[in-house]
């Protein structure tokens, strides 16, 4: 069957995401960020986010089709990001995906944004091949699941508690650093020293593929506090690099493991935080020692965009998986259903 173009749409956060993709093409893929908004809040606050993808996303899907040098009757399929998401900011979404669909008489598709991240790792990887052991690590999820095929998923384990994203973006305001916390740890880790301070690694020797990050948080919180009771000078880039290292360090041996366990010699890393160089950097040097081999997307793909959902939907427009004009979100969509 012919590849169809498909118009993608990602609302669920705080990035309005437009993507034009055919297959695993990727046309265009435009984001918006909202980040300066919520920035003086110090994290997304969920009425300002859907009230600026109502004003971004029209603009964002005619700059779209201009630059893909594309018109509204070239699209054969829309695509949009169903949840798990902020409920008024993933209906901004599905609103308008509903009306061009019904507008143009094309199919629309419904997609899961974890499973969306998933596809973010076809077009820069194309040697790898199913099963493998997939880490999304966002400011949403943390969990390791097992890609048997493409649409068949068997979750290994997953944060009992604060996904990994949320524990950096916590953590940077703690220490003074601005939203989102992710990239500001990455940038102040830089002129620190990671074994400075050797902050707890949870769940590392449970035996299972679970995570925590909320301890390490508190546990930093707690230690800083007692330095500064104390009067105890200390660097905030010294701090962010060792609870970096403490983050990344659970997150590489926890993935290695299961790797291990299942067989596999391919690990894709997905989501926000396989955005750090960090986790990039150790996931590298690591899996050379036991010949594994590390999937990446680019930078790009790695936090929020419409691309991932367009290649997502490209899968499931050969399998038919349409949803009628009755779809709503669904801010908690699980990507195994149990
Ligand atoms: O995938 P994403 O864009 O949105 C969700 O689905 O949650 O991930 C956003 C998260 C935020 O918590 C952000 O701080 C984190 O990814 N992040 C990073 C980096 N870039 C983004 N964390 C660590 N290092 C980074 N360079
Ligand atoms: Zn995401």
């Amino acid at each position: 069957m012919k590849e169809p173009l498909i118009l993608a749409l990602e609302s669920s956060c705080d990035e309005t995401a437009v993507a034009l993709t055919k297959g695993n093409k990727i046309i265009c893929s435009l984001v918006s960020s909202q980040v300066k908004d919520h920035r003086p809040f110090g994290g997304v606050v969920p009425e300002i986010a859907s009230r600026k993808h109502v004003i971004a996303i029209n603009y964002l899907i005619d700059k779209a089709l201009l630059e893909g040098n594309l018109d509204f009757k070239d699209i054969k399929a829309v695509a949009v990001c169903k949840g798990p998401g902020l409920v008024g900011a993933l209906m901004v979404g599905m609103a308008g995906a509903k009306t061009l669909a019904l507008a143009l008489q094309v199919p629309l598709i419904s997609i899961n944004h974890i499973e969306a991240h998933i596809f973010s790792i076809i077009p820069e990887n194309s040697w790898l091949k199913t099963p493998f052991v997939c880490l999304i690590v966002s400011g949403g999820h943390t969990m390791l699941v097992h890609v048997q095929n493409f649409g068949r998923y068997k979750l290994l384990g997953e944060t009992l508690d604060d996904a990994a994203g949320e524990a950096f973006d916590k953590v940077a305001k703690f220490i003074g650093l601005s939203y989102p916390g992710g990239p500001e740890i990455e940038k102040a880790a830089t002129a620190g020293n990671e074994n400075k301070y050797a902050f707890p690694r949870p769940l590392l020797k449970s035996g299972d593929f679970n995570f925590s990050f909320s301890g390490l948080k508190t546990a930093l919180i707690y230690f800083v506090r007692k330095l500064e009771a104390e009067g105890k000078q200390y660097k905030t880039e010294d701090v962010a690099a060792s609870f970096q290292k403490a983050v990344v360090d659970v997150l590489v041996e926890k993935s290695i493991n299961a790797a291990k366990q299942l067989g596999t010699e391919n690990i894709a890393i997905v989501g926000g935080v396989s955005a750090n160089s960090h986790l990039r950097n150790t996931f590298a040097e690591q899996a050379k020692n036991f010949r594994i081999k590390i999937a990446l997307p680019s930078r790009d793909l790695s936090t929020d965009n419409a691309a991932m959902v367009g290649l997502a939907a490209g899968f499931h427009y050969l399998k038919r998986d349409f949803s009628n004009f009755k779809e709503d979100v669904d801010p908690n969509w699980p990507l195994i259903s149990p």
